[in-house]
């Protein structure tokens, strides 16, 4: 009884303060959806409240733990407090913010909300006569049906994914800024999608749909998949989210680092996030594996691999430009500007010309072309227009531009006998 007075005690006074700041933001954004929003937020908290209320009094039975109600309360808190107070003002403004909320939206508060048993717990919240309606829906109404296909893992894999990437890309997400409807839609569809997932990960009844191995896979998969919107910002050379030009300039950023900000929230503390249930459900794993039946001994490879992966190709994507960058750069560009068919190159696929002087070791030799010093800037120079070095010479101006010339001269730097 004193667990289910502080337990209401808890949620009522979360209602309250939510009614505070659907009234707070309701001011604020002189629009009727904080409003619809809070109403929906109180009627199943209310629900909810119930529910347990009823499951208390009727079975005696405990069926959620005290930390499954409690993820329900501080789920719902989270929402208001992303959804519901100044932050959600805020987030219209600055691009990075946005991408905080909507993480918190997909990431954060659907596992503690699926954690709490929310669909059984609120259908005791309903007048016996309601549920059995429910009930009869539920098996002869075909409802049953629907949501066994709604949440087959394929479906559900594509639908968080595509809702995540989509809804990120800047064409989609710009018209959700725009427009109220979509961007209802937008929080509405991730917010649901991200349900549906987390409903698979966590399967709060115990009854898994998909092996504990097969669900470890799924979310590793999806990490990567999730892992594109933030990668996409973080490495974009220009800002692709200009909606927010007003706002970042509102708060002394520019538009490009708003955005590098973004993706580094979106890429880093994502992966962390997904890491959370990877750790879980190995864990689980494990144990089933010590107590139980081994059938899953061939699936351990494979997850420590997946588990390996997003890790792997973060890096490789963190360091590969920045180590490889500039010689790629000059091969790139020595095939292109013709320089093997005179030259012969290492490093340089196809470049065994015979006209000019093989150019391994160039880094060692004193004169370039005997006329000058070799120097980076002479060497540039000589790149970038041999005939003004030493006009009449058999090397013909080749059209490097000086960005071109510079870096060909630093591949060059590196070749030594
Ligand atoms: C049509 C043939 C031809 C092309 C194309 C050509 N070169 Fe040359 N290059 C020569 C010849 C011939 C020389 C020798 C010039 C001399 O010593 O008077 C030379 C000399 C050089 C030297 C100085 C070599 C030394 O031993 O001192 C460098 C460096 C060089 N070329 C780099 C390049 C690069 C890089 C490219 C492509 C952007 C390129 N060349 C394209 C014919 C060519």
């Amino acid at each position: 009884m004193r667990l289910t007075i502080a337990i209401l005690a808890l949620i009522l006074s979360h209602t309250a303060a939510l009614a505070h700041a659907v009234a707070l933001a309701g001011a604020a954004a002189s629009s009727s959806a904080p409003f619809v929003l809070g109403a929906l937020i109180a009627g199943t908290t209310l629900l909810y409240a119930a529910g347990l209320a009823r499951i208390r009094a009727q079975i005696g039975v405990r069926v959620v733990t005290r930390g499954q109600s409690l993820a329900y309360a501080a789920g719902m808190g989270v929402l208001v407090l992303i959804l519901l107070s100044p932050l959600d003002t805020y987030a219209d403004a600055l691009f990075s913010l946005h991408m905080v909320q909507h993480l918190v939206l997909a990431l954060v508060v659907p596992p503690l909300l699926v954690w709490s048993r929310p669909v059984l717990v609120m259908l005791w919240g309903f007048p016996r006569g309601v549920r059995k309606m429910l009930g009869a829906a539920w098996h002869d109404g075909g409802l049953a049906r629907l949501i066994t296909g709604l949440m087959h893992p394929v479906v559900v894999g594509v639908l968080f994914s595509s809702a995540f990437v989509f809804w990120h890309l800047p064409r989609p997400y710009a018209w959700a800024l725009r427009n109220d409807w979509a961007h209802a839609l937008e929080h509405t569809t991730l917010f649901a999608a991200a349900l549906m997932f987390w409903s698979l990960v966590i399967e709060p009844s115990g009854r898994r749909r998909m092996g504990l191995a097969a669900t470890t896979l799924f979310v590793a998969g999806t990490s990567l998949v999730s892992g594109f919107p933030g990668a996409l910002m973080l490495l974009a050379p220009a800002p692709l989210y200009p909606v927010h030009a007003p706002g970042v300039a509102h708060w002394g950023l520019t538009l490009l680092e708003d955005q590098q900000l973004a993706g580094l929230i979106m890429w880093v503390p994502v992966g962390l996030l997904y890491l959370v249930p990877i750790a879980w459900l190995f864990v689980r794993l494990l144990a089933d594996r010590r107590h139980q039946r081994p059938v899953t001994s061939g699936a351990l490879p494979v997850i420590a691999l997946a588990l390996l992966l997003p890790l792997a190709l973060s890096a490789c994507s963190e360091t590969a430009p920045r180590a490889e960058e500039p010689h790629a750069q000059a091969k790139r560009l020595m095939t292109r500007l013709g320089c093997g068919a005179c030259h012969e190159i290492p490093g340089v696929t196809g470049a065994d010309g015979r006209i000019g002087p093989p150019l391994g070791g160039m880094a060692d030799r004193t004169y370039i072309a005997g006329m000058v010093r070799n120097t980076p800037e002479s060497m540039e120079r000589w790149l970038r227009d041999p005939q003004a070095v030493s006009p009449g010479n058999a090397m013909p101006n080749v059209g490097a531009t000086p960005a071109e010339a510079r870096v060909m001269a630093a591949y060059l730097a590196t070749l030594h006998e």
